[in-house]
C-alpha cells in the first residue's frame, strides 16, 4: 500500500469521535481478493460496541439537529473537499480491499463525493408546508424534523459510496449515524471516518462499527429503540430478515436490494451503442452490482450481429490486478462469489446454453478472477434467468415480440433497473412505461446519479437514495394544527 496520507489505513473503530478498539481487543483479517493476501487485522466489535455507538449517536443528536441547516452544509462540504482531495489514496484503499480496476474505484470516490455534496446543498431546503384550515379559525402547518439515529448497513460492492449515499443525506437532515460496513471491505469505511474528524463532523454524529458478527451488530442496530430507522444496501434475502427484526420497535427503513435487471435491444436499436452499453452495464465491478444487465435480451432479426459483436467485446476485455493500468474486470470479492458463478454457469450449459466465451476461472484453480463470460440461447428454464448472478456472466435470450420480451423481463420478483435500447418513439414510451422497475435506462447502459432517485420496486426495496427526494427518507412530517385563530 502506497497512500500519500498514510493515516488514512486505520484498523480500530470509530466511536464518538475517537478510533477505539474492540472492548476485547480481538480483530479481524482484511484480504486483498486479487493476491489473497491479508492487508489489515480491524477491530471486531460486537453488541457492546454498537450499543456505546447508538448512545453516544442519541447524545450528539440533541445537539447536531440544532445546527443550522446552512452550518450542517458547510460542514458537510468540507467533508466532500476532503473526499476529492485525497481521492487517489481512498480508491487505492478500494481496488485492494474490493478488487475493482482503479478507474472504477477513483469513479465510486467521485460519484460517492458527490452525494456529500448535493446533501450539503440539500440541507437547507427541507422544506415545509401550510396547509388552509378546514375551519375559520384553524391554520395548518407542516414541518419536516431529523429522524433520530440512524443504523446504516453497507455492501462490499460499493464500499464507499453506499456509505456516502446514506450518511449524507441523514446528516443533511440533521440525524446521527451508526455504520455497520461489510467485514470484507472495513478500510474505506474507516478511511471515511478520518475525514469526517478533519472535516469538523462532531463526535457521535458519525460511528463506524466494523465486525465479523455481522448477526450480533444487525441484531442491536435494528432492536435498539433509539436507533429510529435503519437503511440498507445488500441482499433480499438479509433485507427481509432485517425487516422483520425493525418490526417490534417499528423503526423507518430503506432497503436497497438485489436486482435482475433485463437489458433489451429492439431490431432498430444502434447496435454498436447496445453492444457498449451491455459491456458497461454487465462487466462493471465484474458483474458485482445490484443494477448490473443479469439478462440480455435482444430481437431475432439483429441477435446474429449482436452476439458476434458482444461476444468480440468480451473477448477484448483486461482482466487482472485492479491496481494495474488499462484493467476493466478484476477479481470477484471471495471464493464462495465465484463459486456460486461456477455453478449458474454449469447448469445453464447443461440446460441448452452455448458458451461463447469465458466460462472459467483467469489462472485456473483458486483465482478470484472469473473471465468475462457470454451464454447464448438462454431460456427461462435456466437458473440465470431467475438468480441475481453477481457476476461477470452474461445469458443471452433472443426474442421475436415486444409482448413477449416485456412479459419474460417482468418475470420477476426483483424490480430494481431495467435497460433497453431502440429507436421507435412510441415503442421506447410504452416499454419505459410497461417495464415493472423502479428505474429504466433508455438507450443508457447507467442510471446511477446523484440528483436523480435510485431504488427498486416489488422485492428490490423500498425507499429512494440521492435526488431531492433522497432526504425526505431521513425526515419525519409533523404537522402542527393553530386553533383560535379569531
Ligand atoms: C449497488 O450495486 O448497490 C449500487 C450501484 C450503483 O449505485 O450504481
Amino acid at each position: 500500500m502506497n497512500l500519500a496520507r498514510t493515516n488514512l489505513f486505520q484498523q480500530k473503530a470509530y466511536i464518538n469521535g475517537e478510533f477505539v478498539d474492540a472492548n476485547s481487543k480481538k480483530t479481524f483479517p482484511v484480504f486483498n481478493p486479487y493476491t489473497g493476501e491479508e492487508i489489515a487485522q480491524v477491530a471486531d466489535c460486537g453488541a457492546e460496541e454498537t450499543k456505546l455507538a447508538i448512545a453516544k449517536a442519541g447524545d450528539a443528536f440533541k445537539i447536531w439537529k440544532t445546527y443550522t441547516a446552512t452550518k450542517r452544509g458547510k460542514i458537510l462540504r468540507r467533508w466532500y473537499e476532503l473526499q476529492l482531495e485525497h481521492q487517489k489514496d481512498l480508491a487505492q484503499l478500494l481496488t485492494i480491499e474490493q478488487g475493482k480496476p482503479m478507474a472504477e474505484a477513483v469513479g465510486e470516490i467521485r460519484y460517492g463525493a458527490s452525494f456529500v455534496e448535493w446533501f450539503a446543498e440539500e440541507a437547507r431546503r427541507a422544506y415545509g408546508d401550510t396547509i388552509p384550515g378546514h375551519q375559520k379559525d384553524k391554520r395548518i402547518l407542516v414541518i419536516k424534523q431529523a429522524i433520530g439515529v440512524v443504523g446504516a448497513i453497507t455492501p462490499w460492492n460499493f464500499p464507499s459510496a453506499m456509505i456516502t449515499r446514506k450518511v449524507a443525506p441523514a446528516l443533511a437532515a440533521g440525524c446521527t449515524v451508526v455504520v455497520k460496513p461489510s467485514e470484507l471491505t472495513p478500510l474505506s469505511a474507516l478511511a471515511l471516518a478520518v475525514l469526517a474528524q478533519e472535516a469538523g463532523i462532531p463526535p457521535g454524529v458519525f460511528n463506524v462499527i466494523p465486525t465479523n458478527k455481522a448477526a450480533s451488530v444487525g441484531e442491536e442496530l435494528t432492536s435498539n429503540p433509539m436507533v429510529r430507522k435503519i437503511s440498507f444496501t445488500g441482499s433480499t434475502a438479509v433485507g427481509k430478515l432485517l425487516l422483520r427484526q425493525c418490526a417490534d420497535t417499528v423503526k423507518k427503513v430503506s432497503m436497497e436490494l438485489g436486482g435482475n435487471a433485463p437489458f433489451i435491444v429492439f431490431d432498430d436499436a444502434d447496435i454498436d451503442k447496445a453492444v457498449a452499453g451491455a459491456i458497461a452495464s454487465k462487466y462493471r465491478n465484474a458483474g458485482q452490482t445490484c443494477v448490473c444487465s443479469n439478462r440480455i435480451f435482444i430481437q431475432a432479426g439483429i441477435y446474429d450481429e449482436f452476439i458476434q459483436k458482444f461476444t468480440a467485446a468480451a473477448k477484448a476485455q483486461k482482466i487482472g490486478n485492479g491496481l494495474e493500468r488499462g484493467i476493466t474486470i478484476g477479481p470477484m470479492i471471495e471464493e464462495k462469489a465465484v463459486a456460486s458463478v461456477e455453478l449458474l454457469v454449469e447448469d445453464a450449459i447443461a440446460k441448452g446454453a452455448s458458451l461463447l466465451c469465458g466460462g472459467q476461472r483467469h489462472g485456473g484453480a483458486g483465482s478470484l478472477i472469473y473471465q468475462p463470460t457470454i451464454l447464448g440461447n438462454a431460456n427461462p428454464e435456466m437458473k440465470v434467468f431467475h438468480t441475481e448472478i453477481f457476476g461477470p456472466v452474461a445469458p443471452v435470450f433472443k426474442f421475436k415480440t415486444e409482448e413477449e420480451v416485456l412479459a419474460m423481463a417482468n418475470d420477476t420478483p426483483y424490480g430494481l433497473a431495467a435497460y433497453f435500447y431502440g429507436r421507435d418513439y412510441a415503442r421506447l414510451w410504452r416499454v419505459a412505461e410497461a417495464l415493472e422497475y423502479g428505474m429504466v435506462g433508455i438507450n443508457s447502459f447507467t442510471v446511477s446519479t446523484t440528483v436523480a432517485p435510485f431504488g427498486g420496486v416489488k422485492e428490490s426495496g423500498m425507499g429512494r437514495e440521492g435526488s431531492k427526494y433522497g432526504m425526505d427518507d431521513y425526515l419525519e412530517l409533523k404537522y402542527m394544527l393553530w386553533s383560535g385563530v379569531e
